[in-house]
């Protein structure tokens, strides 16, 4: 019976062998050439008040008995802090245009209600203090959307002053009675949300208009934010490649080329998210290979996306003042099933990994034009950093891919250059590898290269022109299956773990393994 098996078994092998030969690829990093710096802000968070993302997500209120500061949980904090944020956008979100700040400020918080997402109740004890507390405690920086959609120029401007103004207007004094006599930071406005749809429907011309006059008159007061670290002002953009879009995208050009003194913006937002098709139908986990293969092939679409609207902000700002900002992107999948719809809980697994390197790619390779990117959204809702439930929290694939990326925050890119051909499924095919490359301020060597491939594993032979590599290192992050995830019972199913970077007579050789998204440094 045992000399069958292992008959059985070698019999197996010689099949599957060939099968698992690795594909070699040859790639070049130019690392003679200097390309744009790779903003920070590309790994920039979004929490919107949906669902569980904020109350549970970060607010337990100062009396939970989950260990907390000043309400704040402190397990998400610490983790937060891990992976460098460097902003976080809020209040929303389609929520931002029906947020009117003074409910949430002081000791009496109204009770309102949050249509948009559920119909639930919003106490409103997370507010602009809480928010920044909360900004402080991970050390990043304000991404605040003001209400354009059913609020005033006038209720945008007072809330400005309320966070930023360091003389003793009443304002000011106010927020100082609150709590804060320093005046806060807030260094991006984003001048509505959506304006086109849940923002309020607006035209292109109507929403050029509000910007024009929100831009003039929602002041930043903090006398560090003058000359040095201005509030960058976000203006709405396109949601989508079809011509609805690519107007959007001209008349806030346009309007941009003509600006005078008395106003200006420093950004276009573009929200993204990957879907296939709405309503959001893909399960988040227990699904196969093409699921797997259409959702990657669809998120491959961000970068047909950035292309078309930056050679439209190419014609009005060669000069690319203007960011894009990807302000919301994601996998978004249909809701678990038995959770509310309207809070958009979902899984996220080692296939969500893979789309976020795949676009955190694209926006390194559009470094000079995509300057920020927030993807949607921090905690528990569509393709989060954390899930938490009560007391427990655990960190997503996705968690693993931004931490792993923390070198490339900052760095200037260097072009790679490869081809290791495509990976097929029925009649979707896929290039089987994506990879970017990058020097960080100390002059080190960064490269990022994932395998799309679910069954091949690939080695790469880097080639480093004039540098001779001495060593290399990193880690890479893979899981059995595609829809791996991690569960507060098994923590580590997708989790990092070393790569396998060789060094032989200067030749540097890396192993991929299949579905996998692996980060190295090399030593010169
Ligand atoms: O992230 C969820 C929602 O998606 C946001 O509130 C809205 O801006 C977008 O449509």
């Amino acid at each position: 019976m045992r000399s069958l098996l292992i008959g059985f078994t070698l019999i197996f092998l010689a099949i599957t062998a060939p099968m698992m030969v690795a594909q070699k690829v040859e790639l070049s990093v130019e690392v003679s050439k200097t390309g744009a710096k790779i903003d920070r802000n590309i790994f920039g968070q979004f929490a919107e008040h949906l669902g569980h993302g904020v109350y549970e997500g970060i607010w337990v209120g100062p009396d939970s008995k989950i260990p907390n500061t000043r309400g704040i949980r402190n397990d998400v904090v610490g983790a937060l802090k891990a992976i460098k944020v460097p902003n976080v956008r809020w209040p929303g979100g389609c929520f931002a245009d029906e947020y009117h700040w003074r409910k949430s400020i002081g000791l009496q918080r109204s009770v309102t209600l949050n249509p948009n997402w559920g119909g639930v109740t919003e106490a409103n004890t997370f507010g602009t203090h809480e928010f920044m507390d909360f900004l402080d405690q991970i050390g990043a920086d304000a991404y605040v959307s003001v209400n354009v959609g059913s609020g005033t120029p006038e209720e945008a401007a007072e809330w400005l002053e309320y966070m930023t103004a360091a003389a003793p207007t009443t304002l000011a004094k106010e927020r100082a009675a609150n709590g804060h006599p320093a005046p806060y930071k807030v260094a991006l406005l984003g001048i509505g949300n959506e304006s086109w749809d849940c923002g309020g429907n607006m035209t292109p011309d109507y929403y050029v208009s509000q910007m024009k006059i929100y831009s003039r008159f929602v002041r930043n007061f903090n006398p560090a934010q003058q000359d040095k670290q201005q509030m960058l002002k976000i203006a709405v953009g396109p949601g989508g490649d079809g011509p609805r879009w690519t107007e959007w995208t001209e008349a806030i050009m346009k309007a941009y080329q003509q600006h005078t003194w008395s106003w200006d913006i420093n950004g276009l937002s573009l929200h993204n998210y990957t879907v296939v098709k709405w309503p959001p139908s893909y399960k988040s986990v227990g699904f196969g290979e093409i699921e797997y293969n259409q959702i990657l092939k669809t998120t491959l679409e961000m970068e047909g996306l950035i292309s078309k609207h930056s050679a439209i902000m190419d014609k009005y700002d060669p000069d690319k003042k203007v960011a894009l900002v990807v302000d919301e992107w994601g996998g978004w999948y249909a809701p678990l099933p038995g959770s509310n719809p309207g809070f958009l809980v979902q899984q996220n697994s080692l296939r969500d990994a893979i789309l976020a390197a795949l676009n955190l790619n694209i926006f390194a390779r559009h470094a000079d034009r995509v300057r920020g990117a927030n993807i949607a959204q921090m905690i528990n809702v569509l393709q989060a950093m954390i899930i938490t439930d009560n007391e427990r929290m655990v960190l997503t694939p996705t968690y693993y891919v931004f931490k792993m990326y923390l070198p490339f925050q900052d760095a200037t890119f260097l072009p790679v250059t490869f081809d290791a051909g495509w990976y097929t499924y029925g009649d979707v095919a896929l290039p089987r590898v994506d990879a970017i490359a990058a020097r960080d301020a100390n002059g080190k060597l960064w490269l990022e290269i994932t395998n799309l491939d679910p069954n091949q594993p690939v080695e790469i032979e880097v080639s480093l022109g004039a540098i001779t590599a001495k060593s290399a290192a990193g880690e890479t992050l893979t899981a059995p299956e595609v829809d791996s995830i991690n569960t507060f019972d098994a923590p580590n199913t997708v989790a990092p773990k070393p790569a396998s970077a060789k060094v032989l007579g200067g030749k540097l050789t890396l192993k991929l393994e299949p579905k996998s998204v692996t980060v190295i440094s090399v030593e010169q």
